[in-house]
């Protein structure tokens, strides 16, 4: 079948297949962090939990399937009762919890489904700081029900010191009512492209695009999760060269952020399809740094793409992004 030309989503070849198949590691006896680091591991997280080693994880990102009857390529989910998914959820959540160093932070996703089974097994083995919510924007209205259409993400810390770099997830956006003092903008410049301000980012996220056919993140996983979400969390919740670890890692998403933003990584995902699909964005973020929606070290609304551009070409004269900018070229971050 021929594919639409802006069609970008990524495939796997017969040979990609058996040569990212030779890269995943399966596991039957206990290792050391050095043998799973920066690897996928092929696995149920349930069987292999007990093999990994203690406190060695910074930050945990967790993406399991929600609340819903969902397929995933050869495996389905099926949805349930909140107190069965909670209990779902207890069987390896507490298990987890060996593996999390003191400082660790752990972010959890769901839905509405799903979320209040989250929030009270968080409170049971961490410090619940937050819940971000995100803005879903995908998909057809419902004709009987409000459309759904944002997800939660719990953030809790193991204890009270934890890392949050609040000054690397800054947003860049749009100044609709620009205020002056003295004739002089107050907390906004002016670029080529129009006037902006950078803003401390709040726990509700309009600004992640889902990806879709046309970005070259795309895979054909159903439920496949932004690489911009994953870069807000890992900037702010990490440091370059702390292990980022995902125990449903579906196509790799938290662990090619945090290969692209030099953190390391250990990934788990039972479905050896998405594995391969993991390996092979692995492989692209060797060359590709670039992550849609952040640029100049500071995440842009949406659909600002072509003012990325004209800033990156034209303007360059923004007092708050001329360091930035600097910093950027000079780390080889490339604009797409
Ligand atoms: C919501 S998706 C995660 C998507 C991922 N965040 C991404 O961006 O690609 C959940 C994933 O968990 C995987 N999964 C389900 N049960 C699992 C288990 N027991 N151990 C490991 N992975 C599992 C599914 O195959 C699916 O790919």
């Amino acid at each position: 079948m021929t594919r639409a030309p802006r069609n970008r989503t990524i495939t796997l070849t017969d040979n990609e297949r058996e040569n990212y198949r030779r890269k995943l590691l399966k596991i039957d006896n206990p290792l050391s962090l050095e043998q799973i680091l920066n690897k996928v591991i092929n696995a149920d997280i349930s069987e292999v939990v007990d093999l990994l080693p203690s406190r060695f994880v910074d930050l945990l990102f967790i993406d399991p399937p929600y609340n819903l009857t969902k397929t995933f390529n050869n495996s389905s989910f099926k949805q349930t009762s909140v107190t069965e998914y909670m209990g779902w959820m207890q069987s390896w959540l507490e298990k987890l919890i060996r593996l999390l160093k003191p400082s660790a932070s752990i972010y959890i996703c769901g839905d509405w489904r799903s979320s209040s089974a989250i929030h009270l097994l968080c409170e049971k083995y961490f410090i619940v700081r937050n819940r971000i919510t995100f803005e879903r924007e995908k998909g057809r209205g419902a004709k009987k029900d409000w459309k759904n259409n944002c997800e939660d993400i719990w953030f809790c810390t193991v204890s009270n010191d934890f890392t949050f770099n609040a000054d690397a997830v800054k947003l860049k956006r749009k100044v609709i009512a620009p205020y002056r003092e003295n004739s002089i903008p107050k907390d906004w410049v002016e670029e080529e492209s129009g006037k902006y301000r950078l803003t401390y980012p709040s726990n509700i996220w309009t600004d992640i695009s889902i990806p879709f056919w046309s970005m070259q993140e795309n895979t054909p996983h159903p439920t496949q999760k932004p690489e911009k979400l994953l870069a807000k969390i890992i900037l702010a919740s990490s440091n370059e060269a702390d292990v980022v670890f995902d125990p449903f890692a579906g196509v790799g998403t938290a662990g090619v952020v945090a290969k692209k933003l030099k953190r390391n990584f250990v990934i788990v995902e039972v479905d050896e399809e998405y594995c391969l699909y993991a390996e092979k964005r692995l492989d692209m973020a060797e060359k590709n740094h670039t992550i849609q929606g952040y640029y100049d070290c500071v995440f842009w609304e949406r659909n600002t793409l072509r003012d990325i551009k004209s800033n990156d070409t034209r303007s360059k004269k923004s007092r708050f992004l001329q360091p930035m900018l600097v910093g950027a070229q000079r780390n080889g971050r490339r604009y797409e």
